[in-house]
C-alpha cells in the first residue's frame, strides 16, 4: 500500500484516501471484522523489541530436502501452471500419505491441492453451504471459520467447548446447537487455540448426534502430526464417517511450510468435482514450485518415516512440557494440550480477562500472547501462547510475565 502512495506522489497523481470511497462494497464483507490477531498483532509491529509468543507457524526453517526440490525444479524450468487438482503425482503422494500415516484411502481424482488449508476451509463451506444454512463451529476455534460461512451466507452457529471437558466437543454441546438447525459440522482438532485433540472414542460418540440431524463433517486436520499422547487420527478413518466427511490439511505445520501456501483437501467425489469448480476459476492451481516441494516432502519422508517431521514434534514436546509447568505455576491455569503447539490457559486467577492481560503485558514487559477472546466468547478469559518459538524465547518471556504478576523470578 505504501508502494502505491509512493507512486502517486512522484507522478503528481492526487493521493488516495484508501478509507473512503464511493464504490459499494458487499454488505456481508463490511460486516466482516477484522481478524482479532491480526488486529493485536499491528500493535506488536511497531515494537520491534517485542518477544512474542503469539504467531501460530513453525520457528523452523522448512527442511533442506524439501527447499532443495523446489530449487531444482525451478532450475529445470517447470514454472507453468499444473492441472486444476494440482500435479497428479503429488495427488498420488497425498493419498499414499493419508493411508499410510492415517488410514484412510482416497484416489488421487478425490484430492485438491489447494493454496494452503485456508483455501480448502474455504472451497469446502462455499461447495457446501447454501443462504441460511447453520454451520456448526466448535467454540473457542480458529479464526477463519466463521468469516468464511458468513461469505457463503450461511448462519455460524457457535458450539461452546467448555475448559471442564478438556474443551473437546462432547455430543451434550453438539446436540444442543445442532438443535438451531444446521448442515455442516467444523471438527477442527488437533484445535487451535486449545490444543484439545478428539481420541477414536470421543468422535465416535459424536456420530449419533452427527446422523440424527444429518450433518456433514468438514474435519480440519492440519495439526495432525502435531499430536503428542495419543495416536493420530483422522476423522474420515472413524467408522461411519468417510461418506459424511471432508477431510482438509496442508504442509504449513507439520513441514513447517507456511509461506509455501500448500494444502488439500480430499472428499467423496462428487464433493471434489463441486470443489474442483470454485477451485479452477478461484486459484486455478496452487503455486507450481510449492507442488515440486510437497511431492519432495511426502515421497523423500516416507524413506525413513518422516524423520524431520518428527524432530519438530519433539523439540514443540519439549516445549510444551516447559511452558504448562511453567503458566500453571503462575497460577495461568491450563492442562497438557494433547496438540498443535498452543497453550490456552485461564487469567481467571489474576483477576483480568484474557484481553486486559494481554494488553497489559505487552505494554508493561513487551510480551505478545492472544487475547482468548479473539477465537469466539467461550475464549473470554484465556490467553493463548504459542510454543512455536525457542525455550530460550519461552524462557526470557515467562520471567518477563513472573515480573508482570508479581512474583518472585522461579
Ligand atoms: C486450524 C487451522 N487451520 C488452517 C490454518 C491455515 O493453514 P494454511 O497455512 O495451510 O493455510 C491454520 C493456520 O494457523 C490453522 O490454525
Amino acid at each position: 500500500m505504501s508502494g502505491e502512495n509512493i507512486f502517486f506522489q512522484k507522478k503528481g497523481l492526487p493521493r488516495q484516501n484508501h478509507l473512503q470511497t464511493k464504490m459499494k462494497i458487499n454488505k456481508i464483507v463490511q460486516q466482516i471484522k477484522p481478524s482479532g490477531i491480526r488486529e493485536f498483532f499491528d500493535i506488536v509491529a511497531t515494537m520491534p523489541d517485542a518477544l512474542s509468543l503469539g504467531v501460530g507457524e513453525p520457528d523452523f526453517t522448512t527442511p533442506w530436502y524439501i527447499r532443495d526440490a523446489a530449487i531444482k525444479s525451478v532450475r529445470k524450468g517447470y514454472t507453468s501452471y499444473s492441472s486444476n487438482r494440482g500435479i497428479h503425482e503429488l495427488c498420488v503422494e497425498i493419498g499414499i500419505y493419508l493411508k499410510e500415516r492415517f488410514g484412510v484411502e482416497y484416489d488421487a481424482d478425490q484430492i485438491i491441492v489447494t493454496v494452503g488449508a485456508s483455501e480448502a476451509i474455504d472451497l469446502a463451506l462455499r461447495a457446501l453451504v447454501e443462504p441460511g444454512d447453520g454451520v456448526l463451529i466448535p467454540s473457542p476455534s480458529y479464526v477463519s471459520y466463521l468469516p468464511l460461512a458468513t461469505l457463503c451466507g450461511g448462519r455460524p452457529i457457535p458450539v461452546e467447548c467448555r475448559e471442564e471437558d478438556e474443551f473437546k466437543l462432547t455430543p451434550e454441546a453438539l446436540e444442543e446447537a445442532a438443535k438451531q438447525g444446521a448442515t455442516v459440522l467444523i471438527m477442527p482438532y488437533p484445535n487451535n487455540p486449545t490444543g484439545a485433540v478428539m481420541t477414536k472414542e470421543d468422535i465416535e460418540a459424536l456420530l449419533p448426534t452427527i446422523e440424527k440431524y444429518d450433518l456433514t463433517v468438514l474435519s480440519d486436520e492440519i495439526y495432525a502430526e502435531l499430536t503428542y499422547d495419543t495416536e493420530k487420527v483422522s476423522v474420515a478413518s472413524v467408522d461411519g464417517y468417510y461418506d459424511r466427511t471432508i477431510v482438509i490439511s496442508g504442509f504449513s505445520k507439520a513441514f513447517a511450510m507456511t509461506g509455501w501456501r500448500l494444502g488439500y483437501v480430499a472428499a467423496p467425489k462428487a464433493v471434489t468435482a463441486a470443489m474442483l469448480k470454485i477451485h479452477q476459476y478461484t486459484a486455478l492451481c496452487a503455486p507450481t514450485p510449492s507442488q515440486y516441494a510437497g511431492i519432495a516432502a511426502l515421497k523423500e519422508g516416507r524413506e525413513d518415516n518422516y524423520q524431520a517431521v518428527m524432530d519438530m514434534r519433539d523439540e514443540y514436546d519439549r516445549r510444551r512440557r516447559y511452558i504448562v509447568g511453567a503458566a500453571n505455576e503462575m497460577g495461568l491455569r491450563c492442562r497438557l494440550p494433547g496438540g498443535a503447539f498452543y497453550v490456552f490457559a485461564s487469567t481467571a486467577s489474576t483477576g483480568m480477562d484474557g484481553r486486559t492481560f494481554a494488553k497489559g503485558l505487552l505494554a508493561a514487559e513487551k510480551v505478545a500472547v492472544v487475547p482468548g477472546d479473539a477465537f469466539g466468547e467461550a475464549g473470554k478469559n484465556h490467553i493463548r501462547m504459542s510454543y512455536a518459538t525457542s525455550l530460550d524465547v519461552l524462557r526470557e518471556a515467562v520471567r518477563r510475565m513472573r515480573r508482570y504478576l508479581g512474583l518472585p523470578q522461579a
